[in-house]
């Protein structure tokens, strides 16, 4: 009895261990589930626009040798289970301007962004993501599928409160059409190589590409 709940434990093991091999933290894509936060779909992109820029906490730059581009990076100031004593939350909740981050002029989060990295933070800080089966991209209506998509990952270095890269400005729609009547838009984000690519550190889920796609094809409308 002893030998074989032994062994069972030997190969559960190896079992265990080699999948964890394959991927250290990550977890593999779950059903998107509307109740949900996902550090991969809701978390990185507000730090990767808001605090990963050129000169910030980029790969490039990593003031105070942080890196915020990559879940390892980011939990270097993270407190799993525990919001208010991740100094991550501290920073982006600071009164105090010569402390907060993003720095003044950049705009500060908004509350329902802090309240994603916070809910993220409560549930255990996981390097979770997410997939939509089912991505639908017929049919798009800028102000529903696209503008939230362009805030999300795009806004924290294209905006006047957050510097207009490239000299790009997508908090209206007129920016975002701007960079769709030179094809620059699709081309940056479909990461091929006719333009840089966007975001830096990242890339829209292909769901996501999909529907800009849809969009642009149907002449990008106001809709
Ligand atoms: C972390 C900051 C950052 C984020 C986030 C970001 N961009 Fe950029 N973007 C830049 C910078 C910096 C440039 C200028 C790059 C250059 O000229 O080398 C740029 C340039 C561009 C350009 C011009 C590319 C070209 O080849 O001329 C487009 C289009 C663009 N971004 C679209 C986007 C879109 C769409 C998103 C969101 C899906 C996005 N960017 C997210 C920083 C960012």
């Amino acid at each position: 009895m002893k030998k074989i709940s032994i062994s069972i434990f030997i190969i559960t093991s190896i079992f265990v261990g080699v999948s964890c091999n394959k991927d250290k933290t990550q977890a593999p894509p779950e059903p998107c589930d509307p109740s949900k936060v996902y550090f991969e779909q809701d978390v990185l992109p507000i730090i990767q626009s808001n605090c990963a820029k050129s000169g910030c906490h980029d790969a490039g730059s990593h003031v105070e040798g942080l890196n915020l581009t990559t879940y390892n990076g980011i939990m270097e100031i993270v407190k799993k289970g525990n919001a208010n004593d991740s100094k991550l939350h501290k920073v982006i909740t600071d009164n105090d301007p010569s402390d907060i981050m993003p720095p003044p002029p950049s705009a500060p989060l908004t509350a329902d962004q802090i309240n994603i990295i916070d809910y993220w933070i409560a549930e255990g800080a996981l390097n979770n993501r997410c997939e939509n089966s089912n991505c639908n991209s017929t049919n798009m209506s800028f102000a529903t599928d696209i503008k939230p998509t362009i805030d999300a990952n795009c806004l924290g270095c294209h905006s006047s409160a957050g510097g207009t890269s490239g000299g790009y400005d997508f908090s209206t729609y007129n920016g975002v059409k701007s960079a769709v009547t030179n094809n620059k838009l699709y081309e940056s984000i479909v990461q091929t190589g006719s333009a840089v690519s966007m975001p830096p550190a990242s890339k829209l889920s292909q769901c996501k590409i999909d529907q800009v796609k849809s969009w642009i094809d149907a002449g990008a409308p106001n809709n």
